[in-house]
């Protein structure tokens, strides 16, 4: 099974979801580490708990990103991990770090890409006045939010919603296709061609798109 690391910077709902899906013992990944740059990351104690290893590389402390990654990928050798997942993972990556890890590393996003790259991406969706909206599981490249997509949903964008309400709807979607994508990624289910995931058209139905 694929020796995959689950990278955090806050609560962690993601990470909860990808290592109930990893201990299905036919799941083609197990969670080997979760890391966090951020030591108080509540995600954090909650693996700890789950019984998974976990690891803080505080970003706060390093000269540059270079330094950060560079400490990153020592604890990640530790580890042999082969695999990255970054769940609400809030730093960008430098080309160097992206380039030891390419077609290894998955980001989900709260958007349906390339729809609202970047921060505050339901409050830019309810200001639009998008009637759909949703969520993306993507290969990560250097630039931010790009990648092939392996996996979206789609959620309606209803009259009375604001961004709470909106942000949980899309949540409870990324929470549903992130082990998908995963799985599909960790067993060869898919393959890349150019900027397009393909292979998985059995798995999907009207409202995943996987
Ligand atoms: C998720 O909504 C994820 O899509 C988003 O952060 C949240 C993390 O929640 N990621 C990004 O915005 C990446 N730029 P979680 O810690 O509960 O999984």
């Amino acid at each position: 099974r694929l020796r995959t690391a689950i990278l955090i910077s806050g609560r962690g709902s993601n990470m909860d979801e990808l290592i109930a899906a990893a201990r299905a013992p036919e799941f083609p990944a197990q969670i080997a580490l979760v890391l966090s740059n951020r030591p108080d990351a509540p995600g954090l104690a909650k693996a700890k708990a789950a019984g998974i290893a976990v690891a803080a590389v505080d970003h706060k402390i390093y000269a540059g990103r270079e330094e950060f990654e560079r400490s990153l990928q020592i604890v990640l050798e530790t580890y042999r991990i082969d695999f990255l997942c970054l769940a609400g993972f809030m730093r960008l990556f430098t080309p160097w770090f992206i380039s030891q890890w390419r077609g290894r590393i998955l980001n989900i996003h709260p958007a349906l890409l390339p729809a609202y790259r970047g921060l505050h991406t339901h409050e830019r969706a309810l200001a639009d006045g998008v009637k759909i909206h949703g969520c993306t599981v993507h290969f990560v490249v250097p630039e931010m939010d790009e990648g092939p997509i392996v996996a979206q949903a789609a959620v309606p964008v209803l009259d009375g919603d604001d961004a709470e309400t909106l942000g949980a709807r899309v949540l409870a979607q990324e929470h549903v296709i992130y082990p998908l994508a995963l799985r599909l990624v960790a067993s060869g289910a898919v393959r890349v061609e150019g900027n397009r995931v393909l292979g998985a058209l059995a798995e999907s139905d009207a409202r995943l798109v996987a």
